[in-house]
């Protein structure tokens, strides 16, 4: 499904609605309003269609059976196809996006064990990658995505201690000395499909050399007044279906739910945690902003289900 444009969620006073628009009458606009129009990316460009180095989220349904394994290695290696990370590095990578893949089995089992209802269609599993950072210091992200909630918020997912002999019970492990440490695991919701189903995702990344990204990344490619209607747009997407939204003097209020709302300054995006601290990340990191909040989301929702 194509996310919906900010205009069609309902827009906002910063919102585009004219971008695009090849009936808009730009002669006839303001020097001050074409020349913002001129900035904005063709919506081809938008951010929720942009590869992974132009700041985009690359996502993929994984099959519900023993080849899921399979699949999220090929799919790893397809999206980090436009960066030059190193062999090695790749190779770290396909062999721990292909452990959380096959984990993705045991979610499964113990959903089927719970006697939880059939899931949809839309209820499979999915790989995610995208590079998290600004400037040129980044890393590369892998999620993947199963819908069991399982481990509880805030816990660390179970990581046993296989005994020498076991045949078992080592994936985890191979994943947290693969990333120096550098994975867990947090709520979220899927990105696939019309239905975005409740469900956890158990990531890792990976620092990737400067000199394997492209030049353009750590160009600045949106303004800061584009990129929170991205946000709006990708959280809307994720199925945070009623934002409010004002705008003032470079100041968002997104008010997500009773309990949650995001402050928008600059490129400064803050909101406060279940846990009751102030969390400030930077809006150039989009994909992953979203992606916090609507961790922020689901833990509330599972702590006051009637109040969200
Ligand atoms: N996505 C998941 N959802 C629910 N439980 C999980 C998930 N991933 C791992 N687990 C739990 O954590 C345990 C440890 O996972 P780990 O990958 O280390 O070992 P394993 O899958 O049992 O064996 P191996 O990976 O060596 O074949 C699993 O046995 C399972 O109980
Ligand atoms: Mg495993």
């Amino acid at each position: 499904m194509r996310p919906p444009t900010p205009a069609e969620s309902g827009g906002s006073a910063l919102g585009s609605p004219a971008a695009g628009d090849p009936l808009l009458p730009v002669g006839l606009l303001g020097a001050p309003v074409a020349e913002a129009l001129a900035f904005l990316p063709d919506p081809a460009e938008r951010l929720a269609y942009a590869g992974i180095s132009a700041g985009g989220c690359f996502a993929r349904p994984l099959p519900i059976d023993t080849t899921c394994a399979a699949a999220a290695r090929r799919f790893f290696r397809e999206a980090v196809s436009s960066l030059a990370i190193p062999s090695g590095l790749v190779h770290d990578g396909v062999t721990m996006a292909s452990e959380l893949a096959a984990n993705t089995l045991h979610a499964q089992r113990n959903v089927a064990a719970a006697g939880t209802r059939q899931r949809s269609a839309a209820g499979v599993p999915e790989i995610w990658l995208y590079l998290r950072g600004t400037g040129r210091s980044r890393e590369l992200v892998c999620k993947v995505f199963d819908t069991e909630r399982g481990w509880a918020p805030g816990n660390r997912p179970g990581m046993s201690d296989a005994p020498p002999d076991s045949v078992s019970g080592r994936g985890l492990q191979v994943v947290a000395g693969l990333s120096a440490g550098q994975w867990g695991c947090h709520l979220s919701r899927s990105r696939l499909g019309n239905w975005k189903v409740p469900g956890k995702a158990v990531w890792f990344s990976l620092r990737i050399p400067p000199a394997a990204l492209p030049d353009h990344v750590g160009r600045p490619r949106y303004s800061p007044d584009l990129l929170v209607d991205e946000l709006e747009v990708m959280l809307a997407d994720r199925g945070l279906a009623s934002i409010v939204r004002a705008d003032l003097d470079g100041i968002s209020v997104l008010s997500i739910s009773r309990h949650l709302t995001v402050w928008r300054h600059g490129t400064e995006v803050s909101w406060r945690s279940p846990a009751g601290q102030y969390e400030r990340v930077d809006l150039m990191d989009a994909v992953d902003v979203a992606e916090q909040i609507l961790c922020a989301h689901e833990e509330m929702a599972l702590a006051d289900p009637v109040a969200v």
